[in-house]
This record gives structure tokens, sequence and C-alpha cells, in this order.
């Protein structure tokens, strides 16, 4: 039997299961509410004081039962949804103790964002006895229009008129169905650092195809244990969220199994952290069989370590944030499974850095220099990659567009090649289990001779930005080569002396600094070397491997006597090798 949810705290055990065999009430076909189930719900809220509201289905179920406080009581999502525009299927009943049947707005919010069947409120006296009551349906005619009846007597409720008034509007629903094309999810956001990162959530929001139609930012040191914000501002948002018919809560920080639990229950919504946000956006977004890979051992880490939670309102919900990548009955398989999945993708994930490691090998052998574009989410680093590289990158303006690492051959200014790898964007509270699948990828932008980091100079947070960047170098260990700063969108802003010392100026968008910042990769590549052209006699052939070895090598061939090498090296690197009989024949300074 189901249990009874929502403000119990206090009530003895014997009168919850009294309450408990509620659900087992018949509700025949032509009842709208039988009037015994009545009489019991207003005897037990009039003696907690406390409205209850009873969830009821055209089946004749009973599929909820609730406490609330006195004067409110808390709806849950019981949407048992056919399509956007059909009704739910599921009429509420609640009591209002002490207080007449009048419907509250929250009521009539409810109604509309839930589509109920219908919602009807019963005022009940001290002694336990329904008063009066008011029952409100949608209007079909007008989208977000409801029609209330008067106020009646609760004795005398015209059950019979009230279900036909509910098939009336089904059947209006029914006839204009339009193909159905889901529209936005209406997200409420909530923070609890700075407005800042709450906008960047809205941003992430957008890209994940959410509407924000509420921030609520609520300043605190630590999040709570249980509800991550305080359990009264939980509550308020509880009422704020049926108010702007939220689909779903995002929260800007990542949330505990607890937290998760706690919120799902009081919100009786769909509740979503940061960290699930950005792994769904990323679940839409990967290409390679590789980026897939990484995002769904991401997801599955994450989730496994949150089983608690999710099990409410996910399981009645298709589809929307949270849900992308693997599917839904993947994540609700037991942690055993989840281990088992794991392991297995872990063994995908090897076979594919196996295969990585032996291209890079390949590379080093060839001696491509390689030049990894990094930044902040959004900075242009794909615009700036097409633009370097003539290629024609996905870049929009929408957070990780670029989810798969891409790699271009440039030709530097002076005719040498580099290889220029794109990335994916960095951001602020980039989760933990991101970057750890991601790290074969990330260090391949780490482990490369050259780091450009692409800053968005029209952004007034950009320093910051560049902070978090350098955190996520740092975190990856990509801590010896050469970096160069780019400050990008530079059509879009005057650039300041001291925003970003030694930066580029760039604009991707229009080409300008583009050649400079080539001209400075080519410096950095090449710092401390030259080139030469050595002879390597037969007799000294053994030196041919060490020559290989330093890298560098553009051109070699075989000649009668001995091999030729044309390679960059530093001086120092030729000194020692013509000592063990390589034969220098010329300095081609470049
Ligand atoms: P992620 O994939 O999220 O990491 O983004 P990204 O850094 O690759 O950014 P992307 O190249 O996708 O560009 C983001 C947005 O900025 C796009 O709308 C671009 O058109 C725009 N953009 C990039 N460079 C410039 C520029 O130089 N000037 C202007 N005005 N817009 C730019």
């Amino acid at each position: 039997m189901p249990d009874i949810h929502g403000n119990t705290e206090g009530i003895r055990n014997h009168m919850l299961s009294e309450m408990k065999a509620l659900y087992e009430t018949a509700v025949p076909a032509d009842s709208f509410l039988p009037p015994e189930l009545l009489a019991q719900l207003c005897d037990y809220s009039a003696s907690l004081n406390r409205e209850i509201a009873v969830y009821l289905t055209r089946y004749g179920e009973i599929v909820d039962l609730i406490v609330g406080r006195a004067d409110h009581v808390d709806l849950p999502d019981v949407r048992l949804r056919r399509s956007e525009r059909r009704l739910s299927m599921v009429r509420c009943v609640h009591t209002h103790p002490g207080a007449s049947g009048a419907l509250s707005d929250v009521d009539i919010s409810a109604l509309v964002s839930m589509r109920f069947d219908a919602i009807c409120a019963v005022g009940v006296d001290e002694d336990g006895r329904p008063t009066s009551a008011q029952c409100a349906f949608l209007d079909p005619a007008v989208p977000g229009a409801v029609s209330r009846t008067e106020l009646i007597s609760a004795r005398r409720m015209p059950e019979e008129a009230w279900l036909a008034r509910i098939a009336e509007v089904d059947a209006a629903y029914l006839a204009e169905e339009p193909a159905v094309t889901k529209g936005a999810e209406k997200a409420v956001l909530v923070g609890i650092e700075s407005e800042e990162s709450l906008a960047e959530l809205r941003a992430l929001a957008q890209t994940a195809g959410a509407d924000t139609v509420l921030t609520v930012l609520q300043k605190r040191a630590k999040p709570d244990t249980a509800y991550c914000v305080g359990k009264g501002k939980a509550e308020e948002l509880s009422l704020q969220c049926q108010a702007a018919q939220a689909d779903v809560v995002i929260f800007d920080e990542e949330l505990s199994g607890v937290m998760q639990k706690n919120l799902e229950e009081l919100l009786r919504l769909k509740v979503v952290d940061r960290t699930t946000l950005i792994l769904d956006i990323f679940a839409g977004r990967a290409n390679t069989r590789e980026g897939k890979l990484q995002v769904e051992m991401a997801q599955l880490k994450y989730r496994s370590q949150r089983l608690l939670g999710q099990g409410l309102v996910l399981s009645r919900l298709a589809g929307g944030i949270g849900t992308r990548g693997p599917g839904e009955s993947k994540l609700e398989v037991s942690r055993r499974r989840i281990r088992e999945r794991l392991t297995d993708l872990e063994r995908q994930l090897d076979a594919l850095d196996r295969q990585r490691s032996l291209r890079r090998q390949d590379r080093e052998k060839r001696q491509t220099p390689v030049v990894a574009l990094v930044g902040y989410t959004n900075a242009g680093k794909s615009t700036l990659f097409n633009r370097m590289t003539g290629a024609d990158v996905y870049a929009k303006d929408e957070l990780f567009a670029t989810l798969d690492s891409v790699s271009r051959p440039i030709t530097l200014p002076h005719g040498g090649a580099a290889l220029l790898v794109d990335t994916v964007g960095f951001i602020r509270k980039l989760p933990h289990e991101l970057v750890q699948a991601f790290r074969a990828t990330l260090q391949e932008a780490a482990l490369a001779n050259v780091i450009v980091i692409v800053s968005d100079g029209a952004n007034p947070e950009m320093s910051a930005q560049h902070a978090t960047v350098l955190e996520v170098l740092e975190s990856l260990g990509a801590t010896d080569a050469p970096r160069i700063d780019a400050l990008n969108k530079a059509d879009l802003f005057r650039p300041a002396p001291d925003a970003l010392p030694g930066a580029v100026t760039v604009s991707a968008a229009d080409g300008t600094g583009v050649d400079e910042l080539l001209g400075r990769i080519e410096d950095a590549l090449g710092a401390g070397t030259h080139t030469y052209r050595l002879l390597i006699p037969f007799a000294s052939y053994g030196l041919l491997d060490r020559l290989h070895r330093a890298g560098g090598i553009y051109r070699q061939e075989h000649r009668d006597d001995g091999v030729l090498v044309e390679m960059r090296a530093e001086e120092r690197f030729v000194k020692s090798v013509c000592k063990e009989g390589a034969k220098l024949l010329g300095d081609e300074q470049s």
C-alpha cells in the first residue's frame, strides 16, 4: 500500500495506518468523491488541523494522499500525462480546515500547471464536518484560463455534473490536439553562491533547452545538508514553483543523494543539479564514440552515488533535462549493474586510449608539434580554430558547443607545420566526474607543445574565467608547455592594455590579430632551436636513432655518403652529436 506523504510529523502510527487504509476506498465511475471518503478526510483534517489532499484517477484509483500544513498543501506532480495538451486524468480534492472551501490562487495555478482534470477544495469546521466546496476546471478555449463553480454546500456536491464537465473539457482538448511539439521546459534556478554563477546557470539551462522562469538566490557559506537552501526557503520555493508552473528546479550546487530526495519530496518536481545539467548538455553534444563513452561513464559515476534520489519524479516524466544520455532504465538499475557497465566502459575507453597514444607516438615520430586551444566555454575557441585552419567546426553561441577534441593541420608563417587541437570548454565548478572522464581528451591538450588560452575579452567575467582555465590546466598537470594568451572578440571591445598582460588581441570573427597569433605560436615552438642540415655517415649510423628520439626531423634523405637529415634542434644538441661523428652541412637559421 502506498505511504501517506507530506507533513506526517507527529501523527500517531495508528492514525497513519488508518489513513493508509483510505487508499483502498472504492471510487465508483459515477462518483466524483465518495461521501464516506469525504467524511473521513474532513475528520482527519480537523483533528490534525492540517490540510489533506487526495488524488483520484479516472479509473477510480487513489494515487496519492498528502498531509499539508494548516494553510496549504504542497501538490505533487501526479500527471499521468498523455500529451502536453491533454488533461492529466487525475483530479485533486483537498481540505481547508477552519476555513471555507474557496479555492486559492495557488490551487488555481496548480490546476493549470498540473493539468488536473479538476481541483476541488472543501472547507472543514472544528467538528470535522464539511462546510462549503468549490471546484475549478481548465477552460480549453483559452490557454491558461479556468472556470470555477460557485461556492456550494459540500454536502451537496453535484458529482455527476462535475464528472460531465471533465469529460467535456477532455473532449475539447482531444478535438484540437495538435501534432505535439514539446515546448521548452520551464525552469526555476536556485543558487547559494552569487548572481554571476546563477547567470551562468541560466545560460547552461538555455543550452539544455529550458526556459528560466524564476531565479532564487539565498546566499549561504555552505549548503544546508538537508535541502541545500534553508528549510524555510525550500518550503517557500515549493509555492513559488507552483505559482510559476515550473517543470524543473535546477540547483547551482552539487546535490547529495539526501538533498535530492528531500527536495523532490518537498517540491514534487524534477530536481536537477548543476553537474547533472552539464552532464546532460554533454550527453546531447558528444559526437564521437569516445565522447559518448566518456559522458556515459561520467553520468553513471555521478548517478550511482545518488541512487537515493530520483525515483520519485524522474520515473514519471519522460524526456527533458537530466534524462538524456544513457536511457532512463539504465540509470535505474542497481549499483551492481552500474559497476558492470562502468567496467565495460572503462575497457572500451582503454582500448581507445591505446589507439590515441599510438596516434600520438606516430605524430611524435613525425615531429609535428601540437598546439592546443583551450579556454572557458563560449570564449570562441571553435571560431578561432575555424579561422586558423579553414575548417568548419560547429561554433554556436551555446555553452559547450565543442565536446570532442578536433585537430587539423595549420601552416605557420615560415612554412612550418603544426597540428591545432580544439578542446572542450572549461567552466566553473566543472564536474569532477567529467574532468576524470575527459582526462584522456584534455590531456591531449595538456601534452601539447604550446597551449593557447583563448579568453572572451568582451565578457565582464573574463579574469575569473581565465583563472578557472589556469586552475583546470594545473589540475591536469599541464604546466610545462609555453602558453600564449589570446584575448578574443576584439571586434566587440576596446582592449584595455592591462586586461591580460602579454596577450595577443584577436577577433576570430573578422580575423584581426590571427597572423600575429600564428607568429607567436611559431616563436614559442621554435624558441631556442634552429634549423640544421646534418650528414650522418654510415659509420655513425647509430646516431640516427638519437636524432629521431630528440624529435624535430622534418626531412631525411639517403645519399651515397650517409643519411642527410634536416631538423630543428638546440645548438647544444647539435654540438654533441657532431662530437660523435655527425657532420654539420650548414645552419639555415630561420
Ligand atoms: P565551447 O564549445 O562552449 O567551448 O565554445 P567555444 O569557445 O568553442 O566558442 P565558439 O567558437 O562556439 O563561439 C562562441 C560564440 O562566440 C559564437 O556565437 C561565436 O560566433 C562567437 N564569437 C567567437 N569569436 C568571436 C569574435 O571574435 N567576435 C565576435 N563578435 N563573436 C565571436
